[in-house]
């Protein structure tokens, strides 16, 4: 665990969690980090905390000594998230201090003591304010459906720093770089596609609701963004903001100048024909990203598709339906609410098909609105005729997605 002073009196603890399925689901190959955060006045507030604490008191009385705070000196506990990767040490805490007020929604509040059997509880609403003293007021603002119904954010009005918890989160584990303007060219790199990982496997389903979050967090005009996933921005809180709303963009169909091709294939017949699409968007200078089923991780397949406006779906028919991976692939996307793209199938089959059908029944069942060019599917391997139309239509695709960029 590391930590880091944000301004006068605001620290943060972070520490980074790997190997563990994000959500029971999520096989997230960068890690995350968990952040924490200590607001100091006359009292001493602490908002979120980290799951893995390792579970022993000790272990954070020492990280807080480290600090200068004494844990017993800890007055309020805000829970901008009930979550358990943000409030899942509630319980240890409690068995080195009685006497400390949890400050939350009341939706939260519900949870809280659901959870943990937790009732000294203040519930706040819009625009309430703590005094801590010494200048530090914090003061609250509920962003509904920010992942769960409970969540807030916690504004520090003094240093205007924002403390948005899941909202403006990424994945990817931090080195030794914490702040944005500490970050290399690399660094911001990996946490664009971190964070779009991030977005996509973990928010994506609330666009609507982060839309009228990021307009909360626009109105308060902050200084310092600090997430409860990933950097502090403090030099460019604008930048993980616009982040967001070209994110929210991805959600309903627009993306990267980038094709993705979600593909399986059993003995290569439909192989064939994928190799012969990579040829052509060699040719034409169009960047594209191979995803095979079921090589790939949900998370990586997740946030390629999202990231992307066009999307190439290439598998055959297996037992009277699509591919089972490609399918299940599908499904996952549709539930994500990723809507929108521009797409194109094609697919081998060997006697009567149905892969087709069952394609049209996920994007149905979805209600995706994918916008589909005609797909080919052809009888074993694809014959001169077949690869034709193939190239036709990938032509087609990489225009139809000109309108749909944003990079
Ligand atoms: C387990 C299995 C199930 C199949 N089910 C069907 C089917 O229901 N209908 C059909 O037309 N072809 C079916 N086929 C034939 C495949 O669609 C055909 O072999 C196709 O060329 C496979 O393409 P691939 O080499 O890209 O996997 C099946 C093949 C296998 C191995
Ligand atoms: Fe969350
Ligand atoms: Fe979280």
């Amino acid at each position: 665990m590391k930590k880091i002073r944000i301004a006068d009196g605001i620290h943060m603890l972070t520490m980074n969690v790997e190997d563990i399925l994000f959500e029971g689901i999520w096989e997230i190959a960068n890690g995350v980090t968990l952040n924490s955060f200590i607001v100091q006045g006359e009292k001493t507030a602490i908002i979120d905390g980290v799951i893995n604490w390792d579970g022993i008191p000790e272990t954070l009385y020492r990280n807080l000594e480290e600090i200068g705070v004494d844990p017993n000196d800890i007055d309020y506990l805000i829970v901008n998230h009930m979550e358990p990767d943000h409030s899942g040490w509630i319980s240890n805490f409690r068995k080195i201090k009685e006497d400390f007020t949890i400050i939350c929604t009341d939706k939260a509040a519900k949870m809280v003591s659901s959870f943990y059997g937790e009732d000294k509880i203040r519930v706040v609403k819009e625009g309430d304010t703590l005094d801590l003293g010494k200048g530090k007021v914090l003061s609250f603002h509920p962003v509904p459906n920010v992942h769960w119904p409970d969540t807030m954010y916690t504004f520090e009005t003094s240093t205007k720093t924002l403390f948005s918890c899941d909202m403006f989160g990424t994945f990817g584990r931090m080195g030794e770089h914490f702040f944005d303007d500490e970050l290399t060219d690399e660094e911001m790199e990996f946490f664009e596609f971190e964070g779009i990982r991030y977005y996509s496997n973990v928010m994506t389903t609330f666009t609507p609701s982060l839309r009228k979050a990021l307009e909360k967090a626009r109105q308060l005009n902050a200084s310092i963004i600090a997430p409860g996933h990933g950097p502090v921005y403090r030099k460019n809180p604008n930048k993980i903001m616009d982040d967001y709303y070209r994110f929210s963009q991805y959600a309903d169909g627009k993306g990267k100048n980038e094709v993705t091709i979600l593909w399986g294939s059993m003995y290569g017949m439909t192989k064939k024909a994928v190799d012969f699409v990579e040829g052509i968007l060699k040719r034409e200078g169009v960047k594209y990203n191979k995803l095979q089923m079921p090589l790939e991780s949900d998370s990586e397949m997740v946030a390629t598709v999202f990231k992307s406006a066009a999307v190439i779906i290439a598998a055959p028919t297996y037992e009277y339906k699509l591919f089972p991976p490609v399918a299940a692939a599908l499904d996952e996307i549709g539930r994500k609410r990723i809507t929108g793209k521009t797409a194109f199938r094609f697919g081998s089959y060997g006697w009567s098909g149905g892969a087709e059908k069952e394609l049209k029944e996920i994007i149905e069942r979805n209600n995706m609105k994918w916008d589909f060019i005609d797909s080919v599917e052809f009888e074993g391997a694809p014959k001169e005729g077949h690869l034709e139309k193939i190239e036709k239509a990938v032509l087609k695709l990489i225009e139809k997605i000109k309108d749909k960029i944003v990079e």
